[in-house]
């Protein structure tokens, strides 16, 4: 490896950290974070969800949170998008970005989406579509690769089977989601192998949720398979509301000092990183889950 290899980083906890918050986070709050993020050298910040405010009432606010950024040169805001009236919605508010999410679990899709799997495809398609037509970058998300809160296992052909799908329909880069974050290393490295078996490598990333303490070593396992695109939220906040038991995204903050220790090039400064931890954690009213971040007091 050379000692220069980039790892873009996804900071997904304006969306995934803060859908699953039981006290509502202000507005302003939301835009703050998302502005702090983008300084702190972070290129791509998901910043909310046109989902059903009546599933996700935490992201209702997604249209004001969207037009409220402070869109910085060079940084790349997705959102999240379950259907074409989701879409709609934030193309009114000028989104250039989104992502589609499906799951591997046909349990976990019903939950989450209300869809089987395959019609959570055919919803996704005319999502695409008009992705295409308007020249808005569509990522898709795969939840549940290695574990489903409902039916539990969940075979690593479905995982690459939906993978292969949202690849094929247009998605540039597919999220491979530990939904409840119940992998470990050598069974995330199997399913991620299995996926670029299909998918070129290039086009995976790569979604780690730390309900068992694993997902640092998770991410180091997959970096070393070659994966170069991993998902983080900042002070480790986050979980699936439509998951039960799925704790937070693995920290953001452990993900630089991880990449820092491998030799990577990141672009984030962990300390500027750190800073805008501690002021969510004081917006949150609760300690911060990045073990950087305690270590650095
Ligand atoms: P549904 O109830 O089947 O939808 O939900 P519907 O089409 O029947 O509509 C029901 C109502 O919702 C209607 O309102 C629609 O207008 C409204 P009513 O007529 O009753 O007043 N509605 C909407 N409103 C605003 N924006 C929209 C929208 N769509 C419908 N886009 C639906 C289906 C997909 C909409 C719903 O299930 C939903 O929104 N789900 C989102 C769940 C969610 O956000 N989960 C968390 C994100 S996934 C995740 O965290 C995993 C991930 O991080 C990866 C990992 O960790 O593995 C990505
Ligand atoms: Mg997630």
């Amino acid at each position: 490896m050379s000692a220069t290899e980039f790892v873009r980083i996804v900071e997904v906890g304006p969306r995934d950290g803060l859908q699953n918050e039981k006290a509502l986070v202000g507005t302003a709050d939301k835009i703050a974070l998302i502005d702090k993020l983008a300084a702190t050298g972070l290129g791509t910040v998901e910043a909310t969800a046109f989902v059903s405010p009546k599933w996700v009432p935490q992201m209702a606010d997604a249209a004001e949170v969207y037009a409220g950024v402070a869109k910085r040169e060079g940084v790349r805001y997705p959102v999240l998008v379950p259907n074409l009236q989701g879409y709609e919605r934030a193309r009114a508010v000028g989104v250039a970005e989104i992502a589609v999410f499906g799951a591997a679990s046909e349990a976990f899709s019903k939950a989450n989406i209300n869809a089987s799997i395959a019609e959570s495809l055919e919803r996704f398609a005319p999502v695409l579509e008009a992705a295409k037509r308007d020249g808005v970058a569509v990522r898709g998300y795969v939840s549940t690769v290695l574990g489903c809160p409902y039916q539990g296992a969940v075979p690593v052909r479905e995982v690459v089977r939906v993978a292969k799908a949202l690849h094929a329909m247009g998605c540039y880069e597919i999220s491979l989601g530990d939904t409840i974050g119940v992998g470990t290393p050598r069974k995330a490295r199997a399913m991620l192998d299995a996926v670029a078996g299909e998918v070129p490598m290039a086009a995976l990333a790569v979604h780690f949720h730390d309900t068992y303490g694993q997902a640092v070593g998770n991410v180091a396992a997959c970096l070393e398979a070659g994966v170069r695109v991993v998902d983080a939220a900042v002070s480790g906040t986050g979980g699936c509301p439509y998951a039960k038991g799925a704790s937070g995204n693995v920290a953001t903050e452990d993900i630089v000092y991880l990449l820092d220790g491998m030799g990577f090039a990141h672009g984030v400064d962990l300390d500027v990183l750190i800073a805008t931890g501690r002021w969510l954690s004081s917006v949150l009213g609760r300690e911060s889950m990045s073990k950087v971040n305690r270590a650095k007091q």
